[in-house]
């Protein structure tokens, strides 16, 4: 299909795609799994959709690929791009800035120069492949200036942007070098979406602050709660391939009664050091032992050139050692598993499906999918999930065992109370989650964004 074509078009930093070398050398694009990909790409198959971004390398082709009926639009970026744009402003100053959990922040005005490039280039992209009075779906922080961009080229467009990570309150939004850029940038939009209510209400707090430039209005803001495909995870999950490789994972972990389990991508806003650390008390104070618990922490290397994550890779590593050294069992197991790799589908699948408790402990996180997996995974009701309120998967998923973020008593007595709940409670719990994610999953979530742009007048 030519350009100029798509009734709908998808925009993110990242296209959803990675490149795969077969026997003859030669590179085929496979869609990427995982995270924004997993949410969005069933919402577009079949609906002449197009999905602009990178595609992960350093001034690759632009030629569109078709990935599973989805046409791709790569923007070729040059490294010093991605590092100032995507290294830099959106992972260095608005990642850890948004997340408001006292990391620093860093920032230079060349990342600034650099964001707004690579925000106009995508805005370009979309520009160009957009058939009149399409429906534009623009997606997260590494994308805010894209709303505005978009509007000045295709005012005959619909648009919406959705923020999948937390919105702070207006003292810490307004310490944002270039906020008011920043703000205005989401106007061009027709309806911005959160992931919480308060994410909601402190755009809200931030729009209201900032005057729209003429022509331009404020956004309608939302609250749409992300979800996953819980019909399709659940079935993967109970698959034989899947139910095999659970059971391996127990006896290759020594076999031990409870297995509790954390997954995560290594982010520090994950809070996996204070979960380790929270195991690590628990066994301390004898409240459990490693002769009967494994903990197994799974964790996707992220980011990694950006020197906040080094320093996490690196305070996990020692950590685990540590505890390792410190409690091996009787027969000399060890207490903490660490797979700090990416795994297969099936791999992370089993994981779900071999844990007993699955700890979602995140300083702060926009929703957290995986707590959402684990349940989707847990066919027979069984297993408790400790989360923390600082998810926004926590204002929905109350039958979870709830704990304050970055409390180190209220995790401690979280995992406790997990692992003392007995299974009817458990079952009944597991069976009350799984019954709301049957029915708010991924498709009702983009069917919900993609029904208010289409009751929109249309321009
Ligand atoms: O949820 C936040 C987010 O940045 C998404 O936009 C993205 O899909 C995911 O995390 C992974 O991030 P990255 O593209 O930096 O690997």
């Amino acid at each position: 299909m030519g350009e100029n074509q798509y009734s709908l078009v998808v925009v993110s930093n990242r296209l959803p795609v990675t490149f795969e070398r077969d026997s003859a050398g030669v590179l085929t694009p496979v869609i990427s799994p995982g995270g924004l990909v997993a949410a969005v790409a069933p919402a577009l198959r079949g609906k002449n959709a197009a999905w602009v971004g990178w595609d992960g390398t350093f001034d690759g082709s632009e030629n569109s690929l078709d990935v599973d009926g989805i046409a791709l639009f790569p923007v070729a970026l040059s490294q010093t791009l991605v590092e100032k744009h995507y290294e830099g402003f959106s992972n260095s100053t608005l990642w850890p800035l948004l997340h408001d959990i006292g990391a620093q922040v860093d920032f230079e005005e060349s990342w600034w120069s650099a964001y707004a490039e690579v925000n106009q280039r995508c805005a370009d992209a979309v520009a160009r492949v957009a058939a009149p009075h399409a429906t534009v779906w623009i997606h997260d922080y590494q994308m805010m200036l894209v709303p505005s961009m978009v509007r000045s080229l295709r005012p005959d467009v619909t648009m919406g942007y959705f923020h999948h990570i937390p919105f702070p309150s207006p003292p810490q939004w307004n310490s944002l070098p270039h906020v008011s850029e920043v703000v205005t940038g989401l106007y061009g939009a027709d309806v911005c979406g959160f992931q919480r209510h308060s994410d909601t209400e402190n755009f809200l707090a931030a729009a209201q602050a900032t005057p729209p430039a003429s022509g331009l209005i404020i956004p309608k803001a939302k609250t749409y709660p992300i979800s996953l495909d819980f019909a399709d995870v659940s079935k993967a999950a109970s698959s034989e391939v899947v139910k095999h490789k659970a059971k391996e994972f127990r006896k290759q972990w020594g076999s031990p009664t409870t297995v509790l389990l954390g997954v995560d991508r290594i982010d520090y806003t994950k809070g996996i050091p204070e979960r380790l650390e929270a195991f690590e008390s628990l066994l301390e104070s004898g409240h459990i032992s490693t002769e009967d618990v494994v903990f197994v922490q799974a964790g996707s290397p992220s980011r990694e050139n950006v020197a906040s994550y080094q320093a996490l890779q690196t305070r996990l590593d020692s950590l685990v050692k540590r505890i390792n050294e410190k409690f091996p069992s009787s027969q000399g197991r060890m207490p903490v598993v660490y797979w700090a790799k990416n795994l297969a589908r099936e791999d992370m699948l089993a994981l779900f499906v071999a844990a007993d408790v699955m700890v979602v402990s995140p300083l702060r996180d926009g929703m957290n999918l995986v707590a959402k997996e684990f349940i989707a995974c847990r066919g027979d009701n069984s297993g408790v999930l400790v989360l923390s309120t600082g998810a926004g998967a926590a204002d929905h998923l109350t039958q979870a065992v709830l704990c304050e973020p970055g409390n180190p008593e209220a995790l401690h007595d979280a995992i406790l109370s997990a692992l003392a709940m007995d299974g009817g409670e458990a079952h009944t719990r597991m069976a009350a989650m799984r019954d709301y994610l049957a029915v708010h999953d991924v498709a009702a979530w983009a069917s919900d964004i993609l029904g208010d742009l289409a009751s929109l007048p249309s321009k």
